[in-house]
């Protein structure tokens, strides 16, 4: 499958874990562990599709809802993918970020340390973005690009009319360009707070497939329906 490289950004709301593991009478956590191949799949399947950022929802603010023991096991499985895969996803180029609320005290500290640890080790790698949301909503990173944006203003009086054009600049990485196209595994159709200000003009995908399912098959299918898509942009 040839990417006409329209697709630079890819968004993946990676759902359906606990469903997949339930299937196989299995406890949540597993499906959640069967996850990791698709997403170390998906990596290898952006690399070779020349794909420059890839941003997966790893872990919601509303995710602390759920049960002490999947919440546990979601922490100590961040850090052990961290601690056993870096060194592979370093040496193919890719360049973690992690986006979302890391001073949350609820976050354990060795996760966080891991975290800047991975994103100082990768960071002049260039072949793939890897954009980790982690403790990531999309309305706290509206409200907290409002308070910068806020304080800013403070010192720097900025004229209102700057801010439509500026206020992206005030969001933790400004730099990562919109998504292209979000992907939705296991058949929900909603954003589940995902990326609400940088969506607007993505095409929306939904598949039935659930996330530790997906392999490279489903990914090509994915990028022959984006490259169907007729994107306008509010133009005829
Ligand atoms: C997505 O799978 C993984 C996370 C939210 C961490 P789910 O755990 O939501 O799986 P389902 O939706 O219950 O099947
Ligand atoms: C979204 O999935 C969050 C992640 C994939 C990390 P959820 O399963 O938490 O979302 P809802 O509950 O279906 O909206
Ligand atoms: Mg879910």
């Amino acid at each position: 499958m040839e990417n006409d490289k329209s697709l630079r950004h890819l968004a993946i709301i990676m759902d359906g874990n606990g469903r997949w593991a339930l299937n196989k009478d299995l406890p949540r956590t597993a499906g959640h562990a069967a996850g990791e191949h698709s997403l170390s799949k998906t990596i290898d399947w952006a690399i070779a599709n020349k794909l420059e950022w890839l941003t997966v929802y790893a872990f919601s603010t509303e995710n602390w809802l759920r049960s002490e023991e999947e919440v546990d096991f979601l922490m100590f499985f961040n850090r052990d993918i961290l601690i056993r895969r870096r060194e592979e996803f370093n040496q193919k180029g890719v360049r973690f970020k992690f986006l979302g609320d890391l001073t949350d005290s609820k976050i354990p500290e060795e996760n966080k340390d891991l975290m800047k640890e991975t994103e100082e080790i990768t960071k002049n790698n260039n072949t793939l973005n890897l954009v980790f949301a982690f403790n990531y909503g999309s309305h706290n990173e509206i409200h907290n690009a409002v308070l910068n944006l806020h304080n800013e203003n403070i010192n720097e009086n900025l004229e209102l009319g700057d801010i439509e054009s500026n206020f992206y600049n005030f969001f933790q990485y400004p730099e990562v360009p919109f998504p292209d196209a979000l992907l939705r595994t296991a058949g929900e159709k909603r954003i589940s707070n995902f990326l609400l200000y940088q969506l607007s003009y993505s095409e929306l995908i939904f598949i039935d497939a659930l996330w530790p399912d997906v392999n490279e098959d489903i990914l090509d299918d994915v990028l022959l329906e984006f490259n169907k898509r007729n994107r306008t942009y509010g133009r005829n």
